[in-house]
């Protein structure tokens, strides 16, 4: 089988973790350091030269480092409270506004790039709004400086979970908005198992973020507030320092597979918007409504049929995302219950993802072109293989 994801480590990460085991230090030490250091200088030299320093402060996940970045926003976010947040995504960023007892207020995506769609943000802003998640999904960039065009007083979070090696118009994913967070699940092109990142350009917020990771400490037994355990372990961080030294060619192998996989069949692939450079996350498409055969009219059903038979040849298709607008948590909410959101709909119920990752080869890439290939014909109306 081709797995849909698989992480890649080497001898070398084995080894940086025995290190760590033999030095007894086991949190918030050295390599802790080093691989803030390794993202921050990454997306540094990557970007536009800034007269403020870019803040990486790593965290336990990038759940925890999305709760910490709202807990964080300048004026506070809480009850009464409304967060715009994509309908299509991981519910990790709707779940960090509940948390704050605020509202999260769906909002439809673009049906290109299954980003949030700053059109439908602009209509979605009340007096309550205090700020917009703004998800790169599956690593290809959100439109952020058209969202900061709606509204310069809301505080712009950047869910780069999924997003490291990507940028727009020259800009690195991570440093978009006023606060970015990252995720190094195992799903992600750099994963220490579990760990995030929060990076932001306001040096009052990063030492809040510093603090409140830590039981709310600034230093040691100085309890300037209430906070959760959020750090990262020198074990998770050990990998992290090795991963970002392989990044590059880790973007490249991804960027040849897509590549290869993305031109060999015409389907609507998730597109990036103008100017954007991605990292080749996710490599996902939306089936068209079948319009005859056995699941006319109901693209869903097309969808499960497809990545069945995809699986039982021996590729591991799956789902693209989550509608949040369907989870209980989220369609509880006046606010949303109210709204429609057909593009989300299409993108969920017709959205394939198919396999790409570090350890596939380009015989395995072929493998699923002829896999896509050989079930055209009933789930694509035939119209999707390239000569
Ligand atoms: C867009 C997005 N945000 C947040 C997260 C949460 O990251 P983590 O699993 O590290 O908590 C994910 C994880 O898959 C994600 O895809």
């Amino acid at each position: 089988m081709i797995r849909l994801t698989r992480p890649v480590f080497t001898d070398e990460d084995t080894a940086a973790l025995a290190d760590v085991l033999r030095s007894g230090m086991l949190i918030q030490g050295a390599r802790v350091a080093a691989f803030e250091e390794a993202v921050r200088g990454f997306l540094h030299a990557r970007g536009a030269p800034s007269a403020t320093t870019l803040h990486a402060l790593a965290v336990s996940s990038g759940t925890a480092a999305l709760e910490l970045a709202l807990a964080t926003t300048p004026g506070g976010v809480g009850a009464g409270d409304e967060v715009l947040v994509p309908a299509v995504t991981w519910p990790s960023p709707g779940h960090a506004v509940l948390l704050r007892g605020a509202c999260a207020v769906l909002v439809d995506v673009d049906a290109r790039t299954f980003n949030l769609d700053p059109a439908r943000a602009g209509e979605a802003i009340t007096p309550r709004t205090r700020a917009i998640i703004a998800v790169d999904q599956f690593g290809v960039p959100a439109d952020v400086p058209a969202l900061r065009a709606l509204a310069s007083d809301l505080d712009l979070v950047e869910d780069a979970a999924c997003a490291i090696g990507s940028s727009l118009r020259g800009a690195p994913c991570g440093d978009l908005g006023d606060v970015a967070t990252l995720s190094f699940h195992p799903r992600k092109i750099v994963t220490t198992a579990e760990g995030g990142m929060v990076l932001t350009r306001d040096a009052a917020r990063a030492a809040r973020v510093t603090a409140l990771r830590n039981h709310g400490q600034r230093t040691p037994g100085d309890f300037v507030g209430a906070g959760p355990n959020a750090r990262l372990s020198e074990l998770h961080a050990a990998l992290g320092v090795l991963q970002m030294q392989r990044l590059d060619a880790t973007l490249a192998h991804r960027r040849d597979l897509a590549e290869q996989i993305r031109g060999a069949v015409d389907l609507a692939w998730q597109r990036a918007p103008e100017g954007a450079v991605v990292n080749h996350q996710t490599l996902g498409f939306v089936l068209p409504e079948p319009r005859s055969g056995p699941h006319a009219g109901d693209r869903r059903a097309a969808r499960d049929a497809l990545v069945l038979a995809l699986r039982q040849d021996g590729v591991e298709a799956s789902i693209l995302s989550y509608a949040l607008h369907r989870l209980p948590q989220f369609a509880a909410l006046a606010v949303n219950a109210l709204r429609r959101f057909p593009v989300a709909d299409a993108v969920v119920d017709g959205g394939v993802a198919v396999p790409l990752h570090g350890a596939m080869t380009a015989d395995d890439a072929g493998v699923v072109v002829d896999r896509l290939r050989a079930h055209a014909a009933w789930a694509f109306g035939g119209a999707a293989v390239r000569a």
